[in-house]
């Protein structure tokens, strides 16, 4: 399945979870035994090798976090709203794009000096990444790159990343206008 093809299973739900928005639902792709080994592919061609573990954030980073990881030979790590890590973690709060909350890791998930990899499936704000950026940081690891399936570009979440120092920023599809 070409890129096309995998782009085009992702489904426009109008006015969810809240009336003015277009949610972006990616379940018809990854129900696609064609489109969701496509677009992991795809994910696993465009970003660096050199990483020692993905990151992927509860809910929809896990389901193309954890395939990357594999595909790189490398562990993954969770990362969770609070309250569902049994270890020892730490924790960040964020904006969302509707709302706010807040993402946990294990303390001892990722070593001082590793190079990690963040995968999510839509850079909206950039709240999420820069999250989870901020918690790994607190590690001592090196965020490498970002990669996601999905940017919408008009809520700015390259340029938010940007300006927190986050540039390698991946982006297999485009969305420009809401
Ligand atoms: C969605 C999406 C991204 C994030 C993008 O997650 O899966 O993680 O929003 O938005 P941002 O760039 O503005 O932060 P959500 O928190 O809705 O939860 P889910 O993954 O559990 O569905
Ligand atoms: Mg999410």
């Amino acid at each position: 399945m070409n890129n096309q093809n995998w782009v085009d299973l992702i489904r426009d739900i109008p006015d969810f979870p809240e009336p003015g928005v277009v949610f972006k639902d990616i379940t018809p792709l990854i129900g696609s035994p064609g489109g969701f080994s496509a677009v992991i592919t795809e994910l696993v061609q465009r970003t660096p090798k050199d990483i020692d573990v993905v990151v992927g954030m509860e809910a929809r980073g896990f389901i193309f976090g954890a395939p990357v990881a594999l595909a790189l030979g490398t562990g993954f790590v969770p990362v969770r709203k609070p309250g569902k890590l049994p270890g020892e973690t730490i924790t960040t709060e964020y904006e969302l794009e509707y709302g706010t909350n807040a993402l946990s890791v294990h303390k001892d998930a990722i070593g001082n000096g590793a190079r990690v990899l963040i995968v999510d499936d839509v850079l909206a704000t950039g709240g999420t990444v820069a999250a989870t950026a901020r918690l790994i940081k607190e590690l001592g690891a090196d965020l490498v790159a970002v990669a996601v399936v999905m940017e919408l570009g008009f809520l700015d979440g390259r340029k938010n990343l940007s300006e927190q120092g986050i540039d390698e920023v991946i982006s297999l599809t485009h969305v420009d206008a809401p």
